[in-house]
C-alpha cells in the first residue's frame, strides 16, 4: 500500500533488528511482534495479571484499580471483526479506569471522505493516550508504531500502538493471553485458600507433569496456514528451552505451515514436526497422546479463494477435529486451547468437549482481560503503582 512506501526500509529488515524500534529499556513502548514477549516479560506481566485478578475479587480493590489509570484514554480501531479481543480489552479498560472510544467502521470516520489512514491514526494520537488497533492490512500495525516514533524523536505527541491482529501476520496479545493460560495451568501457584492447584492435584497422578513452559510438546491443529494466532503463540514458545511443536493441517498450500515461519521456529532451534491427521503418529506413537498441550483453530474460510474453494471440498476436514475419542487419547493434564470463534459447522472442537476438566478455552478467553490490563499497566509505566496497590491489602 502505497501510505506504507515511506516506510518501506525499515519494513525489510529482519525481525531481531526491528523489535529495538519498539522497547524503551526494559519496557515496550508498542506491542507489535509477539517475540516482544520474551519469557522474563512474560513472568512480569503474569504476575500482575493476577495481582489485578485478586484486587477485583473485592469492591475495594476493584474501586482502587480503578483510579490506578483513571487520568488516561484509549482508542479502540478496529477495522476488522472481533468479539474478544475487542470486548476484552475494553472490559480491561474499564478495570483500570481508562476512559475509551471505537471506531469499527471506517465508513464512519473520515476515511470515507478519502482521508488517509495513517492521518486518521495520527488524529487519534491527538485525542488519546494509546492506541489498539486491529485491520485487515498486513504491517498497518507496525508502520503507525514508525510514525509514532518518528513523532517522538521530533519531540511531537506520540503514543503507544498495540497491534490487535494484523491482516495474516501476527496477533502478540492473543499470544498474551494463551501464554498466560498456558503458564498458570503448568503452576503450582494456583491454589485457592483451601483447594489444591489442579497442577498439584495432576502432578501426584503423573509424576513426569514438571511446572513450567519449557520441556514440553504443543500440537497445534487447523489452519495453519491462514491463522495468525498460532504464528504468534509459536514463535513466544519458541522462546522456551527445548520445545517440540506438532503442526497438524491438511497438506495443502493454502492451510499448511508457511516456509517463512518454520525457517524462523528452526532458528529459535524448536523441535518441529508437521502432520496431515490428529490420529498422525511420531517415534511409534500417537502425536495427540504425546502433546502436553493442544491448540486448536478453526479453517478461516472467508479468506478462501475461488480455487481453495474448489481444493477443499475434496479435504477430509473430520481429521482436523477433536471429538470425544480423540480426547480421551489425550494426557489426563493436557489443556484444550482455542482462540476463538470456533466454527459450528464444521465443529472443530463439538460442545461435547466442553465440560472435560482440560477443555480450556473459555476460561482462556476470560484470561485475555486480565492479561491485556497487565499489558496496559505495563505500558503506561504504573506496574509499581499496582505492587503498591496489591501490597497494601
Ligand atoms: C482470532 C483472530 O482474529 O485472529 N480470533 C481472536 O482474536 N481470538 C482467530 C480467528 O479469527 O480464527
Amino acid at each position: 500500500m502505497s501510505e506504507f512506501a515511506q516506510f518501506a526500509d525499515r519494513l525489510k529488515r529482519p525481525i531481531d533488528v526491528k523489535l529495538h524500534d519498539f522497547q524503551r529499556n526494559e519496557r515496550l513502548r508498542h506491542l507489535i511482534f509477539a517475540s516482544q514477549l520474551t519469557p522474563q516479560l512474560l513472568e512480569k506481566l503474569r504476575r500482575m495479571a493476577d495481582m489485578i485478578r485478586q484486587l477485583s475479587r473485592t469492591k475495594e480493590g476493584n474501586l482502587q484499580l480503578k483510579q490506578l489509570l483513571a487520568h488516561r484514554r484509549a482508542m479502540l480501531y478496529f477495522s476488522q471483526p472481533s468479539t474478544r479481543t475487542f470486548l476484552s480489552f475494553m472490559a480491561a479498560c474499564q478495570i483500570l479506569g481508562i476512559t475509551c472510544n471505537e471506531v469499527r467502521d471506517p465508513k464512519t470516520s473520515s476515511e470515507a471522505k478519502r482521508e488517509s489512514k495513517m492521518d486518521s491514526i495520527r488524529m487519534f494520537s491527538s485525542y488519546f493516550d494509546v492506541i489498539i488497533m486491529r485491520t485487515p492490512e498486513p504491517n498497518f500495525a507496525e508502520c503507525c508504531a514508525y510514525l509514532m516514533n518518528e513523532l517522538e524523536s521530533r519531540e511531537m505527541r506520540s503514543v503507544p500502538i498495540i497491534n490487535a491482529g494484523s491482516g495474516s501476520d501476527e496477533h502478540p496479545t492473543q499470544a498474551l493471553l494463551d501464554m498466560y493460560t498456558l503458564m498458570r495451568t503448568f503452576s503450582t501457584d494456583y491454589s485457592r485458600e483451601s483447594k489444591q492447584s489442579r497442577f498439584v492435584e495432576l502432578q501426584s497422578q503423573t509424576p513426569e507433569l514438571k511446572p513450567g513452559i519449557a520441556n514440553k510438546t504443543y500440537l497445534f491443529c487447523g489452519d495453519m496456514g491462514r491463522g495468525r494466532t498460532v504464528r504468534s503463540l509459536a514463535y513466544t514458545i519458541g522462546q522456551y528451552p527445548n520445545v517440540r511443536l506438532l503442526f497438524v493441517s491438511p497438506s495443502h498450500e493454502t492451510l499448511r505451515l508457511d516456509e517463512q515461519t518454520k525457517k524462523r521456529l528452526r532458528a529459535l532451534r524448536a523441535d518441529i514436526h508437521e502432520f496431515d491427521s490428529l490420529d498422525a503418529q511420531l517415534e511409534g506413537q500417537p502425536i495427540l497422546a504425546q502433546a502436553d498441550a493442544v491448540y486448536m483453530t478453526r479453517i478461516q474460510r472467508e479468506h478462501n479463494s475461488t480455487q481453495d474453494d474448489s481444493d477443499f471440498s475434496k479435504i477430509d476436514f473430520s481429521q482436523y477435529q477433536l471429538n470425544p475419542e480423540r480426547v480421551a487419547r489425550m494426557k489426563i493434564y493436557a489443556p484444550i486451547l482455542h482462540p476463538f470463534p470456533r466454527d459450528s459447522v464444521m465443529g472443530e472442537i463439538p460442545t461435547s468437549v466442553d465440560m472435560d476438566s482440560r477443555a480450556m478455552y473459555f476460561r482462556q478467553a476470560r484470561n485475555g482481560m486480565w492479561a491485556r490490563a497487565a499489558l496496559l499497566v505495563h505500558l503506561f509505566d504504573a506496574a509499581d503503582e499496582l505492587f503498591m496497590l496489591h501490597n497494601g491489602r
